[in-house]
């Protein structure tokens, strides 16, 4: 009989065997894991539970919030706080960061997450997610120094772990500590992420674009060119057709590449020009582009590697081309050249 390895395995064989993680970083992650749990019954609950719905405040992105974002957010602080592993936390829903409050003991780590992914797709059924990244605490004065936003400002190839949950048909956890990438689906009979797959690879081709097409007036030349050739299809310069899908949830949108290639684009555009991109490069652009790195995956802005980028401010935001690496290098090389 072949024994199935669950997430708290496959987490002390990374301590124990390949002496990658320490044990505090473990623990995080399995208070992670457990926090999205609890995120998905709830979501599960659906109509059932008070769930669904706007919560009737704004975020500090000027987006209104939902319920769910505000329930989320709170299970992720709640299951985070208490354990001694964190110094402090960060969110797409919080103004500042959360400091771990001094009845608790201080950790070395800082957490930053997006709560709940695709908020649009809520009260709609389809797939939403947790994203989440994890970075040590800059050693700046010494473990006693309280811990500040500026902390957090460091790029995203200094992250020890990142990942996401996706909440669809199946709940699935994928998880990279920067030994591949690995995919865990929940069981729900015995409460545990089971490893359901490893080392996931990103084929380097692919026939398959997520844009959101209705802001095309608003691109800028090179997505607009790299987009025009894919639609042109085998009788254009790219030789092939290419099919499209745009979930609206990045997690289900980078879930899919993740299992079978593609390229995801959420690019600067004319609507806002001011603004660098409509994702948040903290706690959307940096994990998922370590996710794909780690898969054999590209991701960048256009020009510069995603994970090389130094951030300015907690929630800078970023434009966004990850995915099958040839397809990437192409569009990056629209933007360079
Ligand atoms: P969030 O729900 O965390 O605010 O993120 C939504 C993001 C991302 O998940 C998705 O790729 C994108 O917004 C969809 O945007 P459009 O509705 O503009 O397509
Ligand atoms: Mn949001
Ligand atoms: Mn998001
Ligand atoms: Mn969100």
């Amino acid at each position: 009989m072949t024994q199935s390895i669950s997430l708290t395995r496959y987490l002390v064989e990374q301590q124990r065997v390949h002496g990658r993680i320490p044990p505090e970083l473990r623990l995080l992650i399995e208070v992670v894991a457990r926090a999205c749990k609890r995120i998905s019954i709830s979501v599960n609950q659906g109509a059932l539970g008070d769930v669904l719905g706007a919560a009737g405040t704004d975020n500090v992105q000027g987006e209104a919030q939902k319920k769910l974002d505000v329930i989320a957010n709170e299970v992720l602080i709640e299951a985070n706080e208490w354990g001694g592993h964190l110094a402090a936390m960060a969110s797409e829903e919080m103004e500042g960061i959360y400091v771990v409050p001094n009845r608790y003991p201080q950790g070395e780590y800082l957490l930053l997450f997006d709560p709940l992914d695709g908020s649009s797709n809520i009260e709609v059924n389809v797939s939403i997610g947790t994203i989440f990244s994890v970075l040590r605490k800059p050693e700046n004065g010494g473990a006693e120094t309280a811990v500040e936003e500026q902390d957090f400002l460091q790029c995203g190839s200094r992250q020890v772990a990142a990942g996401y949950c996706i909440y669809g048909p199946q709940t699935t956890m994928v998880l990279t500590v920067g030994d591949g990438v690995a995919m865990f689906t929940l069981d729900r009979e015995q409460g545990s992420f089971v490893l359901t797959q490893e080392n996931i690879r990103i084929p380097a081709d692919t026939k398959e674009f997520a844009i959101n097409m209705s802001n095309l007036r608003h691109w800028d030349a090179p997505v607009r060119r790299y987009i025009d050739e894919c639609l042109a299809g085998r009788d254009g310069p790219r030789g092939k057709d290419f099919n499209m899908r745009w979930v609206a949830s990045m997690v289900a949108d980078v879930h899919r590449i993740l299992m079978r290639g593609g390229i995801f684009m959420y690019p600067w555009d004319k609507r806002e020009p001011e603004k660098p991109g409509k994702l948040r490069l903290m706690y959307e652009a940096n994990p998922m582009g370590w996710l794909v790195e780690q898969a054999g995956g590209a991701a960048t802005d256009g020009r510069r590697r995603i994970l090389d980028i130094q951030p300015g401010k907690l929630h800078e935001r970023v434009s966004v081309i990850l995915g099958s690496r040839n397809e990437v290098d192409r569009v990056t090389s629209y933007h360079t050249k």
